[in-house]
């Protein structure tokens, strides 16, 4: 079968590869109708996350057609078309069981902190991911959901992933009626982030940003404010200034380990590794918020330690909430708000790619070329 194939970093080939076969009574394998590429896979792609394999698949955003299954999975027929939730979970572990599907304890056993996931090195259980003609799902009767006939493959995609990481970034800002919510990062993820702080009550969202066209894009399709960082003197201090000097009531941190804007950052975190990448978004995010705010990170950061100002956390009073998103727990709710027209997720992809010019794909995308906010590749 045709399938991304990573060859070290800034280097992915679409090769062919043996088929994926059901290992396990609980595995199914689909048949990918569509797969995207996150901001998360650049991660990985520029080298940054440890035990990244050469030749493993990326891929975790996909959704294909149950097409062989194991001999205790009962709830899935052949045939059905299943979107399939990034995290990997056991669904009766004592996290799984709590609703922390993300931090399932049994998926990956490589780590006690994050659970498995498709396609996202071998510190994240070795899994290979959906950016192939087919892959194996384990534990396919937990995550995975029938997609239901009125949602468009588009949007279903995006159930995967982007929708329900943007909505609980804003989940866990705990927005309440009338605040200021300042989201660092415009990529699919900031934007949907910005765009849920609306049905929290939120009653300005700023989204902060350096590349132009994505700005633009946050400005219609999450209807906020946005601002160039490099063309304000200092970000931090433009938003204290714009809240008259209280700070905003929740940050949200959507940009994650390879943040630009301090020269410092980048050395010491992207070109020298002497930290888990560059942490000046979530930097930015504490400095900008109020005493006794929020700051919810969704970005992505290595396991290791970051250069942030926990001496203002802890004067300041903030409260930090993070996570790699549960998707399996809000997929009812954003269905309803799909069905009921609150929000077309699919607004947001720019660009539909051959699986074969998987290569051409990851630079557009990585580089911002050609007005890219998200890609679904196409097998
Ligand atoms: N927690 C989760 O479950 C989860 C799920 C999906 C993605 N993520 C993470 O969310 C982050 C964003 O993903 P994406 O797909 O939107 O990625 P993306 O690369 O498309 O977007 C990141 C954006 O941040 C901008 N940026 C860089 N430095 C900045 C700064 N200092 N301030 C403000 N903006 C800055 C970039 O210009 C870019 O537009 C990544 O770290 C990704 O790994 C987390
Ligand atoms: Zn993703
Ligand atoms: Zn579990």
């Amino acid at each position: 079968m045709l399938a991304m194939n990573y060859r070290g970093p800034f280097r992915v080939r679409a090769q062919q590869k043996p088929m994926p076969e059901i290992e396990h009574p609980e595995d199914v394998i689909v048949k990918v109708e569509r797969a995207c590429i996150c901001g998360s896979d650049l991660h990985i792609y520029h080298g940054l996350v440890p035990d990244t394999r050469v030749g493993t698949t990326f891929g975790h955003e996909f959704i294909g057609e149950v097409v062989e299954k194991g001999a205790d999975v009962n709830k899935l027929k052949i045939g059905d078309r299943i979107l399939v939730p990034f995290n990997i979970s056991c669904g009766r572990c004592a996290f799984c069981k709590q609703g922390l599907y993300s931090n399932c304890h049994e998926s990956n056993p490589e780590a006690t902190a994050a659970g498995g996931i498709f396609g996202y090195s071998h510190t994240c259980g070795g899994f290979d991911g959906g950016q192939a003609e087919y892959a194996r799902v384990p534990y396919a009767e937990v995550g995975p959901m029938v997609i239901p006939p009125d949602i468009h493959p588009d949007d279903a995609v995006l159930l995967t992933d982007v929708f329900p990481t943007g909505y609980q970034a804003a989940e866990m800002g705990g927005i309440k009626k009338g605040d200021t919510v300042v989201v660092f990062g415009a990529g699919p993820i900031g934007i949907m982030a910005a765009r849920c702080a609306w049905f929290f009550g939120a009653a300005r969202v700023i989204v902060i940003d350096r590349i132009e066209y994505r700005l633009e894009f946050a400005r219609n399709f999450s209807h906020c404010e946005a601002y160039n960082f490099e063309s304000l003197e200092d970000p931090v201090l433009f938003i204290k200034k714009t809240t008259g000097y209280f700070g905003a009531d929740v940050c949200i941190d959507a940009v994650g380990c390879e943040a630009a804007g301090s020269a410092l950052q980048w050395i010491t975190g992207r070109v020298l590794m002497m930290q888990a990448g560059s942490a000046t978004a979530l930097h930015w995010a504490i400095n900008s918020v109020k005493k006794g705010g929020i700051v919810s990170i969704v970005g992505v950061y290595g396991p290791t330690d970051n250069l942030v100002p926990i001496g203002n956390v802890v004067n300041k009073g903030i409260t930090i909430r993070a996570d790699q998103c549960s998707v399996k727990r809000l997929l009812p709710k954003l269905i309803h708000h799909i069905r009921e027209g609150y929000i077309e997720p699919r607004q947001i992809i720019s660009h539909h790619i051959p699986l074969k010019e998987v290569s051409d794909a990851y630079h557009i995308f990585s580089a911002k070329l050609d007005n890219c906010i998200k890609t679904v590749l196409i097998p």
